[in-house]
């Protein structure tokens, strides 16, 4: 059967949403009514998904560290700009949407579900010009998202690093269906070393793992840790990249400490995001003391991330309260 029809004109509208501007195809009222989600995750999962799964838990990564310090520094680089929505431009960076969205923790997604962009549950249509101006094809095509951890062979996008095939492959996804900026030569470089290291001989014999603090401090300290070798080989604009995805992962912790109970807890998680927020104006400016203010971050981290983990009961990502959570969102 052929599914493909012509994609009907659709006018933009924005809604705003935890102070973003989303913007939702004027055939899905539906997404208005989502202006209070109280998880952005909850805007592209299923309806029907368990919400535990969909939104506590993830996929186990499947990463290769390779022995050459200089591939896991660029693996680290690719690592950290995969999980920024910075990386990309339009409606996805507005909606919070990454690469990690779609390939979560280098995988797929069944529970990833986007009004105007998916068909079934765990499919995408990357040329949907709900992401892209260059590439809207004006054709439903939603395509199965790939298991990127998967076996190579089962892959459509050659990876032998001698073909260069998956630079420009990834460079058209971010500029051209994603409409994002020209990546730096470090980030695109990086994103392809990072796909490449993704090996199912490397998936934990677990498959999955509770979302949590940890998870995403973790996170945010490896892309700190990238952000300060890049300022290191004084690659300001990579490291700025760097940060902003350590950004975005406190942003995750933010949104499920929106409780009153948590408000220490959460302004002392804002003070952390905008002492990044300088750390980036300080590499914005190449101004000598980034690289220490990076390095005094990442000491203070520990205490920030105790202090949250100790509350993580009365947040979001408490399973019960998830569920509760998940309820208030209107069917769509
Ligand atoms: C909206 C969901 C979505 C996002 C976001 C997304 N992808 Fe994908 N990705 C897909 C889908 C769907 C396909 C399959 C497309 C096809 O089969 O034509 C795909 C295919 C790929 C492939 C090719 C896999 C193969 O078979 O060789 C790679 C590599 C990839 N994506 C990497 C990325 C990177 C890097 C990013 C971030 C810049 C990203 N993706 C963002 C959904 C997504």
């Amino acid at each position: 059967m052929d599914r493909r029809r012509r994609r009907p004109a659709r006018e933009l509208r924005g809604l705003l949403l935890g102070g973003v501007v989303l913007a939702a195809t004027a055939g899905a009222g539906a997404l208005a009514a989502l202006g209070d989600a109280p998880i952005r995750g909850l805007l592209w999962v299923a309806k029907g998904a368990d919400p535990q799964r969909a939104l506590g838990s993830v996929p186990t990564e499947c990463l290769k560290r390779p022995a050459d310090p200089a591939l896991a520094a660029r693996i680290e680089v690719g690592r950290a700009a995969f999980r920024t929505p910075v990386l990309l431009g339009g409606q996805a960076a507005r909606a919070g949407i990454n690469c990690e969205t779609c390939h979560r923790a280098g995988r797929s997604n069944p529970d990833f579900l986007f009004p105007g962009v998916s068909g079934a549950p765990g499919t995408a249509d990357v040329t949907s010009s709900l992401f892209s101006t260059h590439r809207g094809n004006g054709i439903d095509d939603p395509k199965p998202i790939p298991d990127l951890s998967g076996p190579k062979s089962k892959l459509k996008v050659a990876q032998d690093p001698a073909e260069r095939k998956l630079e420009p492959f990834i460079h058209g996804l971010v500029t051209e269906e994603f409409d994002g900026p020209e990546p730096t030569p470090a980030t695109l470089d990086g994103l392809a070393a990072y796909v490449r290291a993704l090996d199912p001989a490397a998936c934990p014999a677990r498959a999955r793992e509770p979302l949590t603090v940890a998870l995403l401090m973790a996170d945010a300290r490896r892309a700190l840790a990238a952000a300060q070798a890049r300022a290191a080989a004084g690659d300001e604009p990579t490291a700025m990249l760097m940060v902003a995805s350590a950004r975005s992962r406190l942003g995750l912790i933010d949104e499920r400490y929106a409780a009153p109970a948590l408000a220490k807890p959460r302004a002392d998680l804002r003070a952390a995001d905008r002492a990044l927020a300088d750390i980036q104006a300080a590499l914005h400016d190449r101004r000598p003391e980034a690289g220490a203010a990076i390095a005094g971050w990442l000491a203070g981290s520990r205490r920030l991330e105790r202090e949250l983990a100790a509350r993580q009961s009365a947040s979001l990502f408490d399973p019960a309260r998830l569920a509760q959570a998940a309820k208030r969102r209107l069917p769509g």
